[in-house]
């Protein structure tokens, strides 16, 4: 038994990274293409800052197995696309039985959360808070703030992503958009479509679990 190394990283929270790391990725303006209500608004952002980044993800991965985790940092830029607030693209865990947790180090957020069958949580968030995403739930993080959101997560590393479960509901069941008076309010969304029986059954079935 070869036993892993431990792993120290750093936390800034003013850059909203993590140090020591081996990952990094970068979401600009332009390539959350399609995810909010405003088209007009969105394209003018684009035309505006359109390679600027969005989101960025800073973390470490020390394998691969369920038992291994993969740890990080995303920080999010303020900011909203006509009413709506500026959000990250969000998926469910390949592996869907798999949760996480999220630690706000700084600015103010909502964890929005939907569940296979349509159920919907909206967590807001504010520094030194925790939320724990339970297996099965959708996720995404919002920025309702007027500065950085950067938050630390943490999850199974074989957890996996998939992106095209929104994409496919025609986005999220509620939109959080500007209440007008400084706050936020959730908004339905229209084009959203419950999924199928089936569709949820598939999910529990491929972790193993009964529908
Ligand atoms: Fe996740």
């Amino acid at each position: 038994m070869i036993f892993a190394e431990p792993r120290l990283c750093g936390v800034s929270v003013e850059t909203g990274m993590l140090e020591n790391g081996d990952g990094h990725y970068r979401k600009t303006y332009r390539d959350l293409a399609g995810l909010y209500a405003d088209a007009a608004a969105f394209d003018a952002i684009v035309s505006e800052k359109g390679d600027q980044v969005a989101y960025e993800v800073t973390s470490y991965t020390p394998g691969k197995k369920t038992s291994d985790m993969i740890m990080g940092v995303t920080r999010m830029e303020p900011g909203r696309v006509g009413r709506e607030y500026y959000l990250t693209r969000g998926h469910i865990h390949a592996n869907g039985d798999r949760p996480e947790v999220y630690y706000t180090l700084s600015g103010r957020g909502i964890m929005q959360m939907e569940s296979p069958d349509g159920e919907v949580r909206l967590v807001e968030m504010g520094p030194q808070q925790i939320c724990y995403v339970p297996p099965f739930w959708i996720h995404r993080s919002v920025n309702i703030g007027d500065t950085d959101l950067v938050m630390f997560f943490s999850y199974p590393a074989d957890s996996g992503q998939d992106y095209g479960i929104i994409e496919r509901s025609g986005g999220m069941r509620v939109r959080v958009m500007d209440d007008g008076k400084g706050g936020w309010v959730a908004e339905d969304n229209p084009a959203w479509k419950n999924r199928a029986p089936d569709e949820v059954k598939a999910i529990l079935e491929n972790a193993g679990v009964a529908a």
